[in-house]
């Protein structure tokens, strides 16, 4: 079943004297359950179509809908893990989660238990009373991930999310989500530009190229639970990595 449904959308920015033409009619859809990922080079427009899928940024032309019902520009929905992790450094890991939980209209007599339960699922449960500033880039970004998961998204939007991490670090990270994804099973839309990890991670990935256009996209069927050490995995990175290398630069 098709949950986001993305229809020809267009996104031009600037006026006529200089306008940049992000992508034009550029179509994609996530399922129920699917982890579809977004590969592309840097430039092409993969953070303007989370901004635009999460309500953040209006689109020029097209329509975004989830469940078939049109998502707003403005009204800000689902859950969002930013390129950078933008935690508020004078608030504890704890009212970080709980501001958002406030602007998704959460009710009060339920903060305590999210809070705790989403710390219990990252392995954060001692940081609930630390200031970001003392955490380390992984807990940050756990943090980050948490704050996403907190207001139980239906469609999770991730961009880029390991990106900063050291490699031990990012394969934990990469661990948790599927262990969170696995066990709350909601679609996610994620961006990356580390091909090993996007066949690790995915069900379906996504390819555009450096003018916006997607033209190609992969179904990834090994079995899950995936072993990342998986020779199998390895061997279909190498494919794609071949097939894609001239389009993702
Ligand atoms: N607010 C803005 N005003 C004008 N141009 C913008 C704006 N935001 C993004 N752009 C342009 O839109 C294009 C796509 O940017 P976007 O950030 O979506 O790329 P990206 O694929 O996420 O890149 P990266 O992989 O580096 O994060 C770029 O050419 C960028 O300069
Ligand atoms: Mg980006």
């Amino acid at each position: 079943m098709t949950r986001l449904r993305v229809c020809e959308a267009t996104k031009r920015y600037g006026d006529t004297a200089e306008t940049i033409n992000v992508f034009t009619g550029l179509n994609l859809s996530v399922d129920a359950d699917e982890f579809v990922t977004l590969m592309g080079p840097s430039g092409c427009g993969k953070t303007t179509i989370l901004n635009i899928i999460s309500g953040l940024t209006p689109l020029t032309e097209g329509t975004v809908e989830f469940d078939d019902k049109p998502v707003a520009a403005g009204e800000f929905s689902f859950g969002y893990v930013f390129q950078e992790p933008r935690l508020l450094d004078w608030r504890t890991v704890g009212k970080n989660i709980e501001f958002v939980l406030r602007s998704a209209d959460i009710n009060a007599s339920e903060y305590d238990s999210r809070i705790d339960s989403v710390l219990r699922r990252v392995g954060l449960d001692d940081e609930r009373d630390s200031y970001p500033q003392r955490l380390s880039g992984g807990q940050r970004q756990r943090v980050n991930l948490a704050r996403a998961l907190a207001i139980e998204p239906e469609l999770l939007l991730m961009d880029e999310p390991f990106s900063s991490l050291d490699e031990v670090t990012a394969r934990h990270a990469r661990q948790d989500l599927l262990d969170v994804w696995y066990n709350t099973q909601k679609a996610v839309l994620f961006v990356t530009h580390d091909m090993s990890e996007a066949v690790a991670l995915s069900d379906r990935i996504l390819f555009i190229n450096k003018d916006g256009n997607l033209f190609d996209e992969v179904t990834i069927d090994h079995e899950r639970p995936r072993d990342f050490d998986d020779p199998a995995l390895r061997e279909t990175e190498a494919q794609l990595t071949h097939r894609f290398f001239e389009s993702l630069q």
